[in-house]
């Protein structure tokens, strides 16, 4: 599949890494996004005729939903294999593999622009923001959503077990609470020219049947992958599995109260 626009180093190692098990990230981790999604159709209105980009799609969630409430959907991801599984599931939508940091697309196209989860995964978050801004009409929205206060989620152990299996030259890398400190998002933002109109939290839960099942979905994810390769097998299901064990439900399941942060801004 071809890529369009630029591309930096980070966005071809998550393209690879995101893009090998996109189908367990659809099937097992991506239900768990479904309160951000539904928190950002009902603040920007997204409804008949909305011309909507979505920044870092993945599997196409969200763009199935925005569809269905009737907007035209655009989707830009790094991975090819989540933009197989968004083309398959939105066969009206428009969706590339390319970088958010180099969007293609023309100046002042999109009534809305989102990002879920993923502007915190790009080595500079400030140019996929300023291309948001570009790309966005003039009395448009962006709406961003990213991990919240650390003690808020439950998750931030399982990744930090996660993260203390990567190699050391990745130990730092972009990951998915790169922009959750204090002020952080808000500030590139400004830099960007985005003016915020609200923000807000979002609650839910994370919540998987069976250890196999959240393991499976824990590992879809990128950073895991690089996890799994450098440790091992082994190692990654024992860290993964004892971060998660303070969560276990009288059922054998899996319940983590995970708060997401949002903020809708106007470039
Ligand atoms: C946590 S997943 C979120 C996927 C989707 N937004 C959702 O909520 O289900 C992060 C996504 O960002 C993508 N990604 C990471 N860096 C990227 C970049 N520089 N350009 C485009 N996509 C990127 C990954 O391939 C992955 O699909």
């Amino acid at each position: 599949m071809s890529t369009v626009g630029g591309q930096t180093g980070s966005a071809v190692i998550n393209g690879e890494l995101w893009g090998e098990r996109a189908r367990d990230w659809a099937e097992l981790q991506e239900g768990n996004r479904r309160p951000d999604f539904d928190v950002c159709l009902r603040r920007t209105g997204i409804g008949h005729g909305s011309e909507v980009l979505d920044l870092g799609c993945g599997a196409g969630g969200f763009c199935r939903l925005a569809g269905g409430a009737g907007a035209r959907v655009t989707g830009i991801d790094a991975a090819a294999g989540m933009v197989d599984i968004a083309r398959e599931r939105v066969p009206d939508g428009r969706f590339d593999v390319g970088d958010i940091q180099f969007l293609p697309y023309d100046d002042r196209s999109f009534d809305v622009v989102t990002g879920f989860h993923s502007l915190p995964f790009a080595a500079d978050p400030l140019a996929a923001l300023r291309h948001a801004a570009r790309v966005a009409r003039p009395g448009g929205s962006l709406f961003i959503v990213i991990f919240g206060r650390e003690d808020r989620n439950q998750l931030a152990g399982v990744l930090r077990a996660i993260r203390s299996l990567l190699p050391s030259q990745h130990s730092s890398a972009p990951g998915p609470t790169a922009l959750s400190g204090p002020g952080v998002l808000d500030n590139l933002l400004t830099r960007a020219g985005v003016a915020t109109v609200e923000s807000g939290n979002v609650e839910k839960a994370y919540e998987y049947p069976t250890l196999d099942t959240a393991l499976r979905a824990i590992r879809s994810a990128g950073l895991t992958l690089l996890a799994e390769r450098t440790a091992g097998d082994a190692a990654l299901t024992d860290a993964i599995a004892s971060a998660l064990a303070p969560y276990r439900t009288a059922g054998g399941g899996y319940r983590l109260e995970v708060e997401s942060r949002y903020i809708l801004g106007t470039p």
